[in-house]
């Protein structure tokens, strides 16, 4: 089981749109899929639940320490399954600190470890406790980035941050994120992306209005506007990023 995160102290700069388009591209590459949604906001839970399913869990995997297992709920894909966001979660810093746990996310993960063949986070946008957790767990941590300045600040802090905890700064892979080249900054950016981002994926993922309407569907871009630009370039991220993760 392959986790990969999909993370940026930066808020709204397409982490979720990420982490549930290529969730849904691994399902359908035939890999069982966990998306497990660890935003107190519960955009991903809200993209893929249908019916009632949305209503926030009695039950908290941190409050009550209810075993994943009993929280993962089908979605409508058939190798996608989703672990809901818990409201609790937004106490979340407060229990990892007590516990002082780096290696939650994975023992929680544990039980449910071979029903899986990836399991993907959507994170909340912040540095905490919990994104320690996800540093420690995850095999690759994907990184979307608008391209401007302030953005690119934010990655570097983060990538500060890495080196200061000892993570491997291979763990972290940056793409460019909502890239709009009508913009000579963006198109400035991607054709000459700055050194600290040497390893950024090959894949930009264009600013589309496609991929708004993923609130209005509910569901995955590829399930609706699988022929949009903005589809196409998941589906070649998907590829990049797997191949990653194959290696590792
Ligand atoms: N490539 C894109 N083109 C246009 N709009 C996008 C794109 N990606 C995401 N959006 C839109 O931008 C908004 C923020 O996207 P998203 O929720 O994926 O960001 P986020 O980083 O997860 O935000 P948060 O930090 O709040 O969790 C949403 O309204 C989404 O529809
Ligand atoms: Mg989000």
């Amino acid at each position: 089981m392959k986790i990969l995160a999909i993370y940026n102290l930066k808020g709204g700069v397409g982490k979720t749109a990420a982490a549930v388009n290529l969730a849904y591209l691994a399902s359908l590459a035939g890999q069982r899929t966990l998306l497990w949604d660890l935003d107190p906001q519960g955009a991903a839970s809200w993209y893929l639940q249908t019916g009632n399913a949305g209503d926030t869990p009695d039950k908290s995997l941190w409050k009550n320490g209810s075993d994943v297992a009993g929280l993962i709920q089908s979605t409508a894909y058939d190798k996608l399954q989703l672990l809901p966001s818990d409201l609790h979660s937004r106490h979340l810093d407060v229990w990892l600190r007590k516990e002082d746990g780096h290696e939650v996310l994975r023992e929680k993960l544990k039980p449910v470890a071979t029903q899986f063949d990836l399991v993907v986070l959507d994170c909340p946008p912040s540095l905490s406790h919990l994104a320690d957790s996800v540093f420690t767990a995850a095999d690759l941590v994907l990184v979307p980035t608008v391209p401007t300045h302030l953005s690119l600040r934010a990655l570097k802090s983060l990538i500060d941050y890495l080196k200061e905890q000892g993570y491997t700064r291979s763990l972290l892979k940056p793409f460019y994120s909502m890239a709009d080249r009508r913009r000579l900054l963006h198109r400035m950016l991607i054709e000459q992306p700055p050194k600290m981002m040497k390893d950024i994926c090959a894949t930009v993922i264009p600013y589309s209005s496609a991929v708004e309407r993923m609130g209005e569907h509910r569901a995955p871009l590829e399930t609706y506007e699988a022929y949009s630009y903005a589809a196409e370039a998941y589906r070649e991220l998907w590829k990049e990023v797997n191949a990653v993760l194959k290696r590792r």
